[in-house]
């Protein structure tokens, strides 16, 4: 049985520099045109020098414990999603406690690319249900840029940067105002895809050696036309499946958060959803694609203006490298 829990507080975080679509344009053969209709996005933000997975993860914290009106020091467990950590060792997880000023947490990164939120708030459930004391702070982070090859026109345009974070405790009698309720987390992978959408270069699969130059595999080598049909089908999929397994209609959503890859993508879910467009938040306008932060970003974002009201039952959906998706159910 699980321990009901909730998300008491919310914080994203985006880097500063933004780069345009009229930016791209002098970097490679692209237009804004070309990239507006394939995509809807019109920017995304990129990490300056210094800014990492752990700096932007710890800003998000910060801003998720002030909203859910904690201090650091009563965290008990600390997971970040993530494919770009600062480091292979120490993990992001470790080096974001260290940040936050925690020791002698359990700390870990959690792997599942674009869907990396979604995979942390199932861990951070079944945390809640072992722990039922536990305050646990979900991050998910990544700085896509550190592994866009810009030269690269066919992905340089679809991602930016950027970190989300959410604090997960259980639902007991103490908790504030505008908490959301953690209905329902569902997950799936199918590693046989996974060769569509890769990062290899630097894995023990494909090791660099000492002075090698990197090669394009170090960067995201993907499939879009082939990675497009099965993010529709599979997002829009576990989306019905979640709803369905909790009794719910479509019609009783009141906001949708789908991933925020490219709008094409968006669209296509939520006319298979027959989700009204006015119910559908997006984002990936102004940020393109940020992988595992995507979703909470956009929640977060939601939520802060006011998209999300209290009382409101929320639909996500994820799908990202492996391949991975997800769906879940909030209610505010
Ligand atoms: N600017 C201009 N032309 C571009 C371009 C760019 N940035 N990128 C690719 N092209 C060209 C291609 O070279 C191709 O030219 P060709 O016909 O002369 O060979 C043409 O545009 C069509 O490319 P294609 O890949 O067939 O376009 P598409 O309609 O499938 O759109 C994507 C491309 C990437 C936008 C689309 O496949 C997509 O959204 N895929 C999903 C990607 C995604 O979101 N992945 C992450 C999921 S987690």
């Amino acid at each position: 049985m699980t321990t009901p829990c909730i998300i008491r507080g919310l914080g994203h975080c985006v880097p500063e520099t933004r780069l345009t679509n009229a930016d791209l344009e002098r970097m490679v053969d692209t237009n804004d045109e070309w990239i507006t209709s394939r995509t809807g996005i019109k920017e995304r933000r990129i990490a300056a020098k210094g800014e990492t997975c752990v700096s932007l993860s710890h800003q998000a914290a910060l801003k998720a414990l002030e909203n859910a009106g904690m201090r650091a020091e009563e965290l008990t467990h600390i997971l970040v999603a993530t494919f770009s950590p600062d480091a292979v060792i120490p993990s992001a997880a470790c080096m974001l406690a260290d940040r936050l000023g925690i020791t002698g947490r359990m700390a870990m990164d959690i792997s599942a690319a674009c869907s990396g939120f979604l995979f942390a708030l199932e861990t951070a459930r079944a945390f809640v249900t072992l722990h039922p004391q536990a305050k646990i702070l979900v991050t998910a982070t990544d700085v896509v840029s550190s592994r866009v090859d810009y030269t690269d026109r066919s992905i340089c345009v679809l991602f930016g940067d950027g970190a989300g974070a959410a604090i997960v405790t259980a639902a007991d009698a103490a908790a504030p105002a505008g908490s959301g309720r953690v209905l329902d987390v569902l997950l799936a992978t199918d590693g046989s895809m996974g060769e569509l959408l890769t990062i290899k270069g630097g894995g023990s699969g494909t090791p660099y050696k000492l002075g090698e130059a990197v090669r394009s595999d170090f960067f995201v080598q993907m499939n879009g036309r082939e990675v497009y049909k099965h993010a529709v089908r599979a997002m829009s999929g576990i989306c019905k499946t979640v709803l369905e397994k909790n009794g719910f209609t479509k019609d009783q959503v009141d906001v949708f958060i789908p991933h925020q890859a490219n709008l094409r993508i968006i669209d296509a879910v939520g006319a298979r959803l027959e989700m009204p467009a006015e119910k559908v938040f997006t984002n990936v306008q102004k940020y393109g694609n940020t992988s595992a932060a995507s979703v909470i970003i956009a929640l977060s974002e939601a939520r802060a203006e006011g998209f999300i009201k209290d009382g409101d039952l929320v639909l996500l959906g994820t799908f990202g490298g492996g391949f991975t998706w997800g769906s879940a159910l909030v209610r505010f």
